[in-house]
């Protein structure tokens, strides 16, 4: 399993410190939160903070847009040259264009569905994705509680990922802990995002270490 914390619950007055720990603690990406205001209810961080960030970050970063605009908010953030950049299916009117466009960037295009989405809404996209990011919580904040309907889901999406394009790793985001590890694991789960649970313990290295199963 590997491991992506969730810099949403980092703190943002020492982000610097917050973003080597992490990475010192052994995680294997970067997940980055980018929220517009608009198609959720918060209003995170754009480039400006991003960038900063990028330069501290030892491993790569992995970018979720949870915006209406994702046009430009794609341009806005490929400069920083994110290892995956994710977008909502529910937000975009043309992801098939959408997922061309960020692997023409040189970046790994990933697909995020929401708690109520269903798999087959992505079915014919799944040969050009790198990743899918099944939302576990409603997106817009950190701390939520795990909407367990979510294993289901990702066995149904696994189901579809290997008869399509076996390579495409499958990524779970919200309310995360070592409670719902083991269960995601063997739903075929490939990453996990971990916000509250890794930067609300008192050790990180164990925090990841008992993610990493
Ligand atoms: C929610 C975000 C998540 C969130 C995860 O919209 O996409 O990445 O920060 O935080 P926890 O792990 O606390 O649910
Ligand atoms: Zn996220």
């Amino acid at each position: 399993m590997l491991v992506a914390p969730s810099i949403l619950s980092a703190d943002f007055g020492n982000l610097e410190r917050d973003i080597k720990a992490i990475c010192d603690a052994g995680c294997d990406l970067v997940h980055v939160d980018v929220m517009d205001g608009h198609y959720v209810p918060n209003l995170t961080i754009g480039p400006v903070v991003v960038e900063p960030v990028a330069k501290v970050a030892t491993k790569p970063l992995d970018i979720h847009l949870m915006v209406e605009n994702n046009n430009f908010f794609v341009d806005l953030f490929a400069p920083l040259k994110p290892k995956y950049l994710s977008f909502h299916i529910e937000s975009e009117k043309h992801p098939h264009r959408l997922i061309q466009k960020i692997r023409s960037l040189g970046i790994s295009p990933a697909i995020v569905l929401n708690p109520h989405t269903k798999v087959e809404e992505i079915e014919y996209l799944i040969e050009d994705l790198d990743m899918v990011l099944l939302m576990s919580v409603n997106p817009g904040f950190g701390g939520q509680k795990f909407i367990p309907t979510v294993i289901e889901k990702a066995k149904k999406l696994k189901e579809l990922i290997s008869k399509r394009n076996p390579s495409c790793l499958i990524e779970v985001d919200g309310g995360v802990s070592n409670k719902n590890i083991k269960e995601l694991k063997e739903a075929g789960v490939d990453i996990v995002v971990a916000g509250s649970y890794v930067f609300g313990s008192s050790n990180y290295e164990e925090a990841i270490k008992s993610l990493k199963i």
